[in-house]
């Protein structure tokens, strides 16, 4: 048996930028979804889950009808099945099997991770040969279809190409990714705030239409290509503009060891997501003054907003202590996607 496995991510900085050509800097994470799988030879689909209920059976060949598919993780596995097809996908037949350990709904990733697992799983038994930046925008089109969420291609890209010990300087215009190491001095803790998630697809849709308008009122491809004094007066926008700039400044501290420099950037990201592209929360923003106030040398929410985690930068002495008091975890740079043999996974 073999076994397609797929991290999360955290993302350091760079939120609400993939989506313009932007940049951002996410790691993969040690915690993973794995979809294990087998061929059959009946042309159907079989997928099952520890966690979630099911199973759920449908034609190998992607004809499924997406839009009312119950269990609803299901969909993921239509929505592969039917991107893959049109990528010219053999229709063979498996049986998969999904485990996690990426926490749900805290913007870790889980369901980009999730679909990364099942692309790769179902494009290596249909005889689909994908390389790494084609496997990110096929998982990507496959998250598109199954939740209709026009996410940016951040968790996908981060999920297919992490490196062990290193952050990752994403161009979402290029798709190049560039490993930065994370020193041993800079320890990564992730806390839930205890918010579920609310309202993320609908105002992320919005925000998302909001920056397309304003770079095309500028008559620019994306808000990447805006200056910031184009922008000034557009709050969405200004985000968006001095987000890339604050990554490409993060890339550079975290590559000499400024960690001070690091944390005062993570810290601007926030209240920028927060008073500029208006998607956090009080509850997140009581969250960063918390984590600030265990010695924190930064801390900022991490994804798309709305609830969620925070991500903060520890020095190793206080990171253990600081992830015990809070509930949360350190989080380690791990390595991207892979298949591999049921045993090692
Ligand atoms: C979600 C999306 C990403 C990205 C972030 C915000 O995680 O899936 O593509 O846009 O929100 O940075």
């Amino acid at each position: 048996m073999r076994c397609a496995v797929a991290p999360g991510r955290v993302n350091l900085i760079g939120d609400h930028t993939d989506y313009q050509d932007g940049w951002c800097l996410p790691m993969a994470i040690d915690r993973s979804v794995a979809v294990s799988f087998v061929p059959r030879t009946d042309g159907r689909v079989r997928a099952r889950s520890d966690a979630l209920s099911g199973p759920v059976d449908l034609p190998a060949d992607g004809s499924t009808d997406i839009a009312d598919l119950a269990p609803v993780w299901g969909r993921t596995v239509a929505a592969a099945l039917s991107v893959l097809a049109e990528a010219g996908r053999n229709p063979v037949g498996a049986d998969l099997h999904v485990r996690s350990t990426v926490p749900v709904g805290s913007g870790l990733s889980s369901s980009a991770a999730f679909g990364v697992a099942v692309t790769m799983a179902l494009a290596e038994i249909g005889g689909l040969d994908l390389d790494g930046p084609t496997l990110a925008r096929t998982a990507q089109s496959v998250e598109h279809r199954a939740s209709g969420v026009p996410c940016g291609i951040m968790d996908q890209l981060a999920s297919v190409c992490g490196r062990a010990g290193h952050a990752l300087l994403l161009d979402c215009r290029t798709l190049g990714v560039t490993p930065i190491p994370v020193p041993p001095e800079a320890v990564f803790v992730v806390v839930h705030s205890g918010e579920a998630r609310r309202l993320v697809d609908s105002a992320y849709a919005a925000r998302r239409a909001a920056c397309e308008e304003t770079a095309a009122g500028l008559g620019l491809a994306a808000l990447r290509d805006a200056e910031a004094h184009q922008v000034v007066d557009v709050p969405f926008a200004r985000h968006v503009v001095s987000e890339n700039a604050r990554t490409l400044a993060f890339a550079e501290a975290l590559r000499i060891g400024d960690l001070d420099a690091c944390g005062a950037l993570m810290l601007e990201s926030h209240g920028s997501l927060r008073d500029d592209f208006g998607v956090s929360t009080t509850t997140l923003d009581e969250l960063v003054v918390a984590l600030m106030g265990a010695g924190a040398r930064g801390a900022r929410f991490t994804g798309a907003g709305f609830g969620g985690c925070a991500v903060a930068l520890f020095d190793p002495v206080r990171a253990p202590a600081a992830a015990e008091r809070f509930g949360g975890f350190v989080v380690r740079a791990a390595d991207g996607a892979r298949i591999t043999t049921e045993e090692e996974s």
